[in-house]
């Protein structure tokens, strides 16, 4: 187990671009085994590279008992939406609702460098669009309606974790493990 303290909004590295990820090798192995290790405890339903401070094109995720990684990720996404509540790690014990397309696949590499598809509706095709924005240093709170933003804005100045922004590990993560 190596949890890793996870970053929150307000620190640099979640808006900044992650670089693709060129040699599987071992380090590349304990990252992921440091990604899930840190969203299994946290626990959340998806982790980002950069929420761990690594700016490498690596997400993880673990939705209804499947747990799994992606590097390198590219979407397909339908024209079909679906709404609901998100939340993220990085922004602890909040969520707003959040438009997302409902089926997404995602074409990328396993730690090993062998091509992986992951396909899935609802909290996984949510999952790989949460994390994926991760990579290119978009957040959730860019993707919600402007009344929904302005809401998130002022939730986020008046969270008890404003201004702090390394840190934290939060257990359990008061989104009971649904935030990615
Ligand atoms: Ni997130």
């Amino acid at each position: 187990m190596a949890i890793q303290p996870i970053r929150l909004f307000g620190d640099p590295v979640l808006r900044t671009p992650a670089e693709p990820v060129t040699t599987f090798d071992k380090e590349l192995r304990k990252l992921v085994r440091d990604l899930v290790d840190t969203m299994q405890d946290a626990p959340g339903a998806g982790l980002a590279a950069p929420q761990i401070g690594v700016g490498l094109r690596v997400f993880t995720y673990d939705v209804e008992g499947v747990v799994g990684h992606l590097i390198n990720p590219t979407l397909d996404l339908s024209d079909e939406q679906q709404d609901g509540d998100e939340g993220c790690l990085s922004f602890p014990g909040l969520a707003f609702p959040c438009k997302r397309a409902m089926h997404a696949v995602a074409k990328g590499f396993n730690e090993h460098g062998d091509p992986v598809i992951v396909e899935g509706s609802e909290l996984l095709a949510r999952c790989v669009q949460h994390e994926t924005d991760h990579l290119d240093g978009v957040l959730f709170i860019d993707k919600l309606d402007p009344g929904q933003r302005k809401l998130a804005m002022r939730a986020i100045r008046e969270a008890d974790w404003a201004g702090d922004p390394v840190r934290v590990k939060e257990s359990p993560h008061n989104t009971y493990g649904r935030a990615l």
